[in-house]
C-alpha cells in the first residue's frame, strides 16, 4: 500500500458518491457484481444505511485528495440467527489503481476487523471467473469450499458462484442465541 493512502470509515456524505461509480463501474463492465443495471444515489445511501444499522465496516483507502481508491464491506451472510458468527464481504478497487495491492490490504483489514467483531466465518461469493478476486483471498489464506454451478446468467452467460471462506480463531466463547 502506498505511504500517502490513509484508512478511512466511510460514510454516505463523505464517500457515497465514489462508492456508487466503483459499483457501477464494477456493475457495467464485469460479473463482479450480479446486478444488470447501474443502482442509483438512494440506493447506495440505503446501503450505507444498512450497513450503520447492522454496525457492518465500510473500509476504505483514500488519497490525500479524498479520491477513493477502493473499499470493502462485510455484512451479514444468510439472515437467520445461527449464522450470527459468520459474514460476507466484498472488496472493490478502482480501475486506475488495480494490481497494486489495494485489494489486499482492503481484505487484511477486513479479516482483522472480523477477528476485532468476534466474528468466526467470512465468505467470499465470487464469480468463478474473476481471477483477480479469486487470486486475492487464496493469497489471504481462503480455501473454495464450493462452486454453485449456472446460478447467475449476465451478459448472455451462465455464471458459477465460487465460495470462498476463512474460518478465524474467534470468538473464544461462542454462545447461542
Ligand atoms: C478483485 C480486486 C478486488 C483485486 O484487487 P487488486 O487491488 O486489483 O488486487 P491486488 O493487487 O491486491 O492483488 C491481489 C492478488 O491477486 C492477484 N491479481 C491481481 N489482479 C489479477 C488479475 N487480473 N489476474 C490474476 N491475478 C490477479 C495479484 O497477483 C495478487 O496475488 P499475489 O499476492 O499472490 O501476487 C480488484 O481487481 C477489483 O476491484 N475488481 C473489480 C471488482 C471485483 O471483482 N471485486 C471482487 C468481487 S468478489
Amino acid at each position: 500500500m502506498e505511504p500517502e493512502l490513509s484508512v478511512v470509515r466511510c460514510s454516505f456524505e463523505c464517500q457515497g458518491a465514489q462508492v456508487l461509480e466503483i459499483f457501477n463501474h464494477a456493475i457495467l463492465t464485469s460479473t463482479a457484481l450480479y446486478d444488470y443495471s447501474p443502482r442509483s444515489l438512494e440506493q447506495i445511501e440505503t446501503w450505507f444505511a444498512a450497513k450503520a444499522q447492522g454496525e457492518w465496516p465500510i473500509i476504505g483507502l483514500e488519497s490525500s485528495d479524498g479520491r477513493l481508491q477502493a473499499f470493502g464491506s462485510y455484512g451479514s451472510f444468510r439472515n437467520f440467527p445461527a449464522y450470527k458468527y459468520t459474514v460476507e464481504h466484498s472488496v472493490y478497487v478502482a480501475e486506475a489503481f488495480r494490481g497494486k495491492g489495494l485489494g489486499h490490504s482492503i481484505l487484511q483489514l477486513l479479516i482483522e476487523q472480523a477477528q476485532r467483531d468476534d466474528y468466526h466465518a467470512m465468505i467470499g461469493a465470487i464469480d468463478s471467473n474473476n481471477e483477480a478476486s479469486c487470486r486475492l483471498h487464496e493469497t489471504l489464506g481462503f480455501e473454495l469450499v464450493g462452486t454453485l454451478p449456472q446460478v447467475g446468467f449476465k451478459f448472455g452467460n451462465w455464471l458459477d458462484l465460487a465460495l470462498y471462506q476463512l474460518t478465524l480463531s474467534t470468538p473464544i466463547s461462542p454462545v447461542d442465541g
